[in-house]
């Protein structure tokens, strides 16, 4: 593909359909992502991927505590301040993701793509040591972007979530992540499923107007 096509071709998918992907794929994938800069090349994160029976173990024990009512703790959500500022506090309310099915009374879609994490054959965990300055979770956010470009050049489907991370601890148990990490976020992989109304590109949220968030000083 070239560049063009990959970049608009970023949009996320909340239905993977059932075909599987080679192991070999992600790790080439990940290898590639490695190239990221980081901060004085420290290379903070680490990737962690959940397939097969692990991965469908992992889904079951997270969807029951979905169903239990058991509240999302995040690892970042304790690392970091919650508190939003206006200005993406109020993006999120009037272009939020959730909001462009909200308005089509199609929560339910969302929700469900949610709770079974959206079908995908393979999720990559991404984390950074607990001990980690604000700057290690930017490089992470730069080394997922990495990822998903390199997915999307591969012609797979990619579906960046925190509600995969919502809870830690599960995470750790099945992935096999040491305690001395922070599970930052989670890259589900897969085909996408063309024919999911989940996917339908009416639902993907518009962008807050240019001159919001660009200004030149001459
Ligand atoms: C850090 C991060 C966390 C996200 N968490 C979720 C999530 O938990 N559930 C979800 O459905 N989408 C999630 N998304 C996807 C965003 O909602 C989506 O990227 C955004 O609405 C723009 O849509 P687009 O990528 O299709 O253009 C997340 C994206 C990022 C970058």
């Amino acid at each position: 593909m070239n560049f063009k096509e990959v970049y608009e071709g970023e949009h996320v998918t909340r239905k993977f359909n059932n075909r599987k992907i080679p192991e070999k794929t992600i790790a080439e994938i990940i290898k590639k992502a490695q190239q990221s800069p980081s901060l004085l090349n420290s290379q903070p994160w680490r990737a962690y991927v959940l397939m097969g029976d692990a991965l469908e173990q992992f889904k079951q024990a997270s969807a029951n505590n979905v169903d239990q009512g058991i509240k999302p703790h995040e690892d970042f959500a304790s690392m970091l301040s919650l508190d939003w500022d206006t200005f993406p506090s109020s993006n999120m309310a009037t272009m939020g993701a959730s909001q462009s099915f909200f308005f089509r009374n199609k929560l339910n879609l969302f929700a469900e793509a949610n709770k079974t994490m959206f079908n995908a054959p393979a999720i990559v965990f991404l984390t950074v040591p607990k001990k980690s300055p604000a700057w290690s979770v930017f490089d992470l956010g730069i080394f997922a972007q990495s990822i998903m470009l390199l997915a999307v050049n591969r012609g797979l489907g990619i579906m960046p979530a925190h509600s995969m991370v919502s809870y830690p601890d599960l995470v750790r148990k099945y992935a096999r992540i040491p305690e001395d990490e922070s599970v930052g976020m989670a890259i589900a992989l897969g085909y996408i499923d063309k024919n999911a109304e989940v996917n339908d590109p009416v639902y993907i949220p518009k962008r807050v107007p240019f001159d919001k968030i660009y200004k030149v000083t001459k």
